[in-house]
């Protein structure tokens, strides 16, 4: 017997045997919990960065201005240097091969641009979404900086965010793509 057949017998033997009635599906009340989102908020949070650059802002930022919002708004969580604290390190590890092997930005993130894509839309914790397209550009560069992927006089933008070559960017072995070249 196909299994189609079978739920068709068991779904015409339920009624006879359960004491509970049949409701329509558009009957069924859901858990209460939560709200609709509004269309402003889905647009909001629906932004999506790609390794190549796709879906970067319009903006730019440089390793100054980022100190400044590192600063306020995430050394309380990962230390004046993203040498760690509630948050977890951001940099300051040694390579992943090595003794002190921990995952940081600099050692493990193969693309800039997930930086910029991740801080934007979930940083910092306690207020995500809070950070402007500059200050996101500037903190990302700030982060590079502490990392030793670029230097103190860098400013980076939506040309030349994904052109910055991450130190591990060879270690992934790209599965997900076949036959598709790597951006
Ligand atoms: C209130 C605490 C808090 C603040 C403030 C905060 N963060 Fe975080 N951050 C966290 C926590 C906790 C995690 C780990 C989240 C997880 O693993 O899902 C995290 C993770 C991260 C990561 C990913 C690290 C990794 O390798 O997985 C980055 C990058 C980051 N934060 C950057 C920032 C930046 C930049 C700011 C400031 C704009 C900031 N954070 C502010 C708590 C914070």
């Amino acid at each position: 017997m196909s299994i189609a057949r079978c739920l068709c017998l068991a779904a015409l033997a339920l009624p006879a045997i359960s004491a509970t009635p049949a409701v329509a599906a558009d009957h069924v009340v859901g858990p209460m919990l939560g709200k609709s989102a509004s269309a402003e908020l889905v647009a909001a949070r629906s932004s999506s960065v790609y390794p190549d650059g796709r879906g970067l802002p319009q903006g730019r930022g440089d390793v100054e201005s980022g100190r400044t919002v590192f600063r306020e708004k995430c050394a309380s969580c990962h230390g004046p240097a993203g040498e760690g604290g509630p948050g977890g390190h951001l940099a300051g590890r040694g390579p992943l091969t090595g003794p002190d092997a921990d995952k940081t930005v600099g050692n493990y993130w193969p693309f800039a641009t997930t930086l910029f894509d991740f801080v934007h839309r979930a940083m910092p914790m306690n207020a995500p979404g809070s950070l402007t397209v500059d200050e996101t550009y500037s903190v990302t560069t700030f982060v590079l900086f502490l990392n030793g992927v670029v230097d103190g006089q860098r400013t980076l933008d939506a040309l030349s965010l994904p052109k910055v070559r991450m130190p591990n960017r060879a270690g992934f072995v790209w599965i997900d793509a076949k036959g598709q070249p790597e951006p």
